[in-house]
């Protein structure tokens, strides 16, 4: 196709603005799919993307389009992942494409997603179609809404495309927008092959398929390419466009998106934001801006029942292969027994792995607390990447230590802005915007990621109501006063339940622990110190006192049957506890102590 005739664009919403119905809208308005073949939500390929109602991995598909104009143009929508944890892959698949389509509902407005997503879009120099949808709805309110788009985001909003995704009202302007209002692709058809890696996963028929986006050059069926990033070699035995079913063509050319399979085996070996051009005569630079998704957040992974630690490991290997942000390596833990140190792109990730080796492969597990990566400078010069606080160095060699650093933004109703306020104070936030957009307040902090990464979207959901949105990105790492605390239960270190702080918190932290802890241990035969420390010195205590009687002496004389239930509930319950020392500590005690209140 020539350029002329080719539109690339996305579509840019925050989740539940009807990204998913609008694209299956156009789909089916370009007879793309014929109605009867039509899913509800094509685009979102995995089970676990739909009961999340979600879109992790980039998608895309090629439609057909004879416009008023009597020509027909190809359009390309890659979709993009919606999910903050997926920023680096969001902001490829931006530079993929010319355009967006900005979504916003019409019944709601601007959200923090909304914001955060565009942003990538105006990083990636596009040009911005702005949609409302839901027209239908009696709440709509184009107008407001179109108002609010210019004050919070800055761009004309006055021929924003009024749409019903639902009817399809407002479908056909769309698509005349997308052909007139977005530019088209630029490249050059004789230069060396250049072409993006937007995305890449695992078929089971196929091998690793993965999308490509042509800057220049032809791509063809047999030709030999090479990763540019780690200069493997591969012989492509495939390519071809999604509409949306795979459908083979004979080459790929300046401006089009499509796919390519080369018989390659982990989606490891193929990074997103790589450039791959042929073997002999390829180009010398890569396209910029290449960086490989680092793991932020990590957790320890240990299988309930030990026995299937061999099970776990087979999981997490599987896993890994097909997503080469996700890394492991084994742990030990005193309290836990054998198992995984993983790293992640934030929590939604971790969610998604977890549930998937719960639901996948039948294991059931002991999540830890979730950390995220610390820089230790050393007195000596050395820096060590610390992913477990357990491993903290000794105090005395240690300089100073850094973490991340992020630039949150909230959006909330005016009446529960006092108690946002308040909680991003108590996280250790600092204060850097607060505008109006009508009746809602915009708020952006920079926070420490560590503060964030446990229960914060909890604590926000329940401070709101549920009326917040929440959005944020990685800034830096800087160093503050932190401190390693660690937990001792009948004077033991519990390493697992050990959690790097701020110093000036670190009583209050170490108090709220200690007093959870006493509630979620149950008592013993003897009685039980349990402490917080900071080095030696400790600075919270609690003690758990003596069982004193049988449990089932207060059946005494009672009825057999009874007492039979009530031992084989304690059995039952001690499945979940994890021996330690002398005292058994139910398995949830790892996560709820954590939890602030
Ligand atoms: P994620 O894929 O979860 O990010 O959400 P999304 O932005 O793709 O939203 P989705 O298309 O799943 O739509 C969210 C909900 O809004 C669904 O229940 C849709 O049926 C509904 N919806 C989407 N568009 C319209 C519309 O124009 N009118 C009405 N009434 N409902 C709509």
């Amino acid at each position: 196709t020539d350029l002329a005739h080719i539109r690339n664009f996305s579509i840019v919403a925050h989740i539940d603005h009807g990204k998913s119905t609008l694209a299956d809208r156009l789909i089916q308005a370009t007879g793309t799919v014929q109605d009867r073949e039509m899913k509800e939500q094509m685009l979102d390929a995995m089970d676990i993307e739909r009961e999340r109602g979600i879109t992790i991995k980039a998608n895309t598909v090629r439609i057909d389009y004879r416009a008023d104009d009597g020509e027909t143009y190809v359009l390309n929508l890659i979709d993009t992942p919606g999910h903050v944890d997926f920023a680096y892959e969001v902001s490829r698949s931006m530079r993929a494409v010319e355009g967006s389509l900005l979504v916003v509902d019409s019944t709601q407005g601007v959200e923090a997603q909304t914001l955060a997503n565009v942003y990538q879009a105006i990083d990636a120099d596009h040009e911005i179609v702005p949609v409302l949808n839901k027209i239908d709805l009696p709440a709509s309110d184009c107008d407001k809404v179109a108002g609010q788009i210019e004050d919070v985001i800055g761009i004309d909003a006055h021929d924003a495309i009024r749409v019903s995704a639902k009817t399809g009202e407002g479908i056909h302007e769309t698509l005349e927008a997308i052909v007139h209002r977005l530019p088209a692709p630029r490249g050059d058809a004789a230069a060396p092959l250049r072409a993006m890696l937007v995305d890449s996963w695992y078929d089971a028929y196929l091998g690793v398929v993965v999308l490509v986006r042509i800057m220049d050059g032809v791509l063809r069926k047999g030709d030999r390419v090479r990763m540019m990033q780690n200069g493997s070699v591969h012989q492509v035995d495939r390519i071809g466009v999604f509409r949306p079913m795979m459908a083979v063509v004979d080459a790929l050319g300046p401006g089009e998106i499509g796919f390519l399979t080369a018989s390659i085996k982990q989606v490891r070996d193929t990074r997103v934001g790589d450039t791959i051009t042929h073997e002999k005569r390829g180009c010398d630079t890569p396209l910029p801006g290449f960086k490989p998704s680092q793991p932020v957040v990590f957790c320890g992974l240990f299988p309930v029942d030990s026995a299937e630690f061999e099970d776990l490991r087979e999981a997490i290997e599987k896993l890994a292969l097909n997503d080469a942000s996700f890394s492991s390596e084994m742990e030990t833990s005193a309290a836990l027994g054998f198992g995984f140190r993983c790293g992640f792109l934030g929590l939604l990730h971790l969610e998604v792995i977890r549930d998937r080796i719960e639901r996948e492969y039948d294991i059931e597990l002991i999540t830890t607390a979730p950390s995220v990566v610390y820089h230790v400078f050393m007195k000596d010069g050395e820096v060590i990447e610390l992913h477990n606080p357990a491993d903290m160095p000794d105090l005395t060699y240690v300089d100073h230590v850094e973490e991340p650093r992020i630039r949150a933004t909230i959006l909330v109703p005016d009446e529960y802005l006092g108690d946002v306020l308040k909680l991003c104070q108590d996280r250790r936030g600092i204060q850097l915007d607060l505008t109006y957009a009508g009746p809602r307040a915009m708020v952006v902090y920079d926070l420490p990621l560590n503060e964030v990464v446990f229960d914060f979207y909890d604590r926000l959901k329940s401070v709101t109501k549920g009326y917040a949105s929440f959005d944020y990105q990685l800034t830096e790492y800087r160093a503050d006063n932190l401190v390693k605390m660690s937990v001792l239960v009948n004077e033991e270190p519990v390493d697992a339940l050990s959690m790097l702080v701020h110093r000036d918190r670190a009583e209050m932290r170490g108090r709220a622990m200690v007093e959870k802890l006493k509630e979620l241990i149950p008592r013993h035969m003897f009685k039980i110190p349990i402490q917080a420390a900071i080095g030696g010195k400790v600075v919270a205590r609690e003690t758990l006192s003596a069982l004193r009687k049988d449990v089932t002496a207060k059946c005494y004389g009672g009825d057999v049957s009874r007492k039979k239930k009530l031992l084989e509930k304690q059995k039952k319950g001690k499945k979940k506890m994890r021996q330690f020392g002398r005292v058994e500590i139910p398995q949830e005690a790892f996560i709820s102590a954590l939890k602030m209140d």
